[in-house]
């Protein structure tokens, strides 16, 4: 069986063995059990419980409504459906802004009460220290630059990040910022293909893309997103691998219909 192998447990030794070896990492996001039952089946990599459940599972606006209860009451049900991919949790909306010592208790909270292999963090240089200090309880961290969700208020927008020079280099520095301060992994999010390239090139850790082109050494999908499940967002960096807003509307539908016209439940469907 290869390093890579279906069966074996993914670590960060794992991913970086693969960037090593130019071997593309796939992750998408989970927040129940069943996704990540069906994703972990598929070999996956690695599963991110997102704080976009925020958007995609409570209907939110933002993701900064989302608490360190819910991310620990999505990741255990999650955490049931995954043996082999490497499970990341997102540490929430003011879970680690107000300092080190607050990062390091919620992300020692995450794994002390989930399975969860690891936590991911929103930001550059100044969540540095952070990370050391998590990293240094042997806790690993994965950095996300780019679109910052958690910072909307600050951006405005969900536009495009690094396309002026000052920014891309702003994210270049923070790239070797966070793998200094011991960063497993780093998610890059909405840049443009050339800038992930030289980040990609630049740092001896992996980067996974969500909108960033394909030099980087994975690729990351937010799974309603990419399943089709909502119709309304459709940015360009999502491709759909299915239809299942349509399917399931069409489910329920039927399922409506036969229970007027009482073709639900037949003979055979009840005892
Ligand atoms: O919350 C999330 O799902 C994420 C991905 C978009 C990387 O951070």
């Amino acid at each position: 069986m290869s390093t890579y192998g279906k069966f074996q447990r993914v670590s960060t030794k794992t991913l970086n063995l693969m960037k090593r070896d130019g071997i593309k990492i796939s992750a998408l996001t989970a927040y129940d059990f069943i996704t990540a039952k069906l994703l972990d089946e598929a070999g996956i990599d690695l599963i991110l419980v997102g704080d976009s459940l925020g958007n995609v599972f409570q209907g939110n606006e933002t993701t900064l409504p989302v608490t360190m209860d819910e991310m620990i009451y999505h990741t255990k049900a999650v955490s049931k459906g995954v043996s082999r991919a490497m499970l990341i949790v997102d540490l929430p909306f003011m879970s680690y802004q107000l300092g080190a010592d607050e990062a390091f208790r919620n992300a020692g909270r995450i794994l002390k009460e989930t399975p969860a292999g690891g936590v991911k963090l929103e930001g550059g240089k100044r969540v540095a220290e952070s990370i050391m200090k998590i990293t240094d309880a042997g806790i690993p961290v994965m950095g996300h630059l780019g679109l910052t969700p958690q910072s909307i208020h600050k951006f405005g927008s969900y536009k495009q990040r690094g396309t002026e020079e000052d920014e891309a280099a702003e994210i270049i520095e923070d790239a070797k910022i966070l793998e200094q301060a011991g960063a497993f992994s780093i998610v890059l999010e909405k840049i443009p293909a050339k800038l992930a390239k030289t980040i990609t090139e630049s740092i001896s850790i992996p980067t996974i893309g969500i909108g960033a082109g394909h030099f980087c050494d994975g690729q990351i999908l937010v799974t309603p997103d990419m399943l089709g499940l909502n119709k309304e967002f459709h940015p360009r960096f999502v491709r759909y691998y299915a239809n299942l807003a349509d399917v399931l509307h069409d489910s329920f539908k039927k399922y409506i219909e036969d229970v007027r016209n009482s073709d639900f439940p037949s003979d055979n469907e009840s005892y």
